[in-house]
């Protein structure tokens, strides 16, 4: 069982989008999905409204989802731990404590190739194409990861 970890600031925007999109192209008995933000004020919170609209125009549900802040122990569950942005990525590598939990975190934009954004923008103080603009670019970077995760096995 292979263990990934999305990562955002809230939990309600990005990452419950990146791991609805990435569990609709996995094998859920192969790998174990979960998502987590950097700060606590949407804990237990559902899904933004607008992420879980997108999702659904896109066919995947994530109602299911509730928000949770990322902690220390998740460097030990996960193998893998995508983060949307440089300030998750900062916040997230500053919480590990060796060299090997600061190596499973990643960008998750890193994973496409000759893309011109390195961040997934946040969309929370936008409007609805901005949820949209985040679909697509969540949607690109996880065909890849779960192609990475396909040949991994
Ligand atoms: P997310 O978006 O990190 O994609 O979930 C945000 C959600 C809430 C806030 C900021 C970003 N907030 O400041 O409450």
């Amino acid at each position: 069982m292979i263990k990934v970890l999305m990562v955002c600031l809230g939990n309600i925007c990005r990452s419950p989008l990146a791991e609805g999109i990435l569990r609709s192209k996995v094998d859920s008995d192969k790998i174990f999905l979960d998502s987590a933000g950097t700060g606590a004020w949407h804990v237990g919170h559902l899904p933004d409204k607008r992420s879980i609209e997108v999702a659904k125009r896109n066919g995947i549900d994530i109602t299911y989802q509730r928000a949770r802040q990322f902690s220390e122990d998740d460097f030990d569950s996960f193998d893998l731990i995508y983060v949307m942005d440089k300030e998750n990525l900062k916040a997230v590598q500053s919480m590990a404590l060796t060299k090997e939990q600061r190596d499973k975190v990643h960008l998750i934009l890193d994973v496409v190739k000759g893309t011109k954004y390195r961040e997934v923008p946040d969309p929370y103080y936008g409007g609805e194409q901005g949820f949209d603009f985040v679909f697509q670019l969540l949607n690109e970077a996880c065909d890849q990861i779960a192609n990475n995760l396909l040949n991994e096995k």
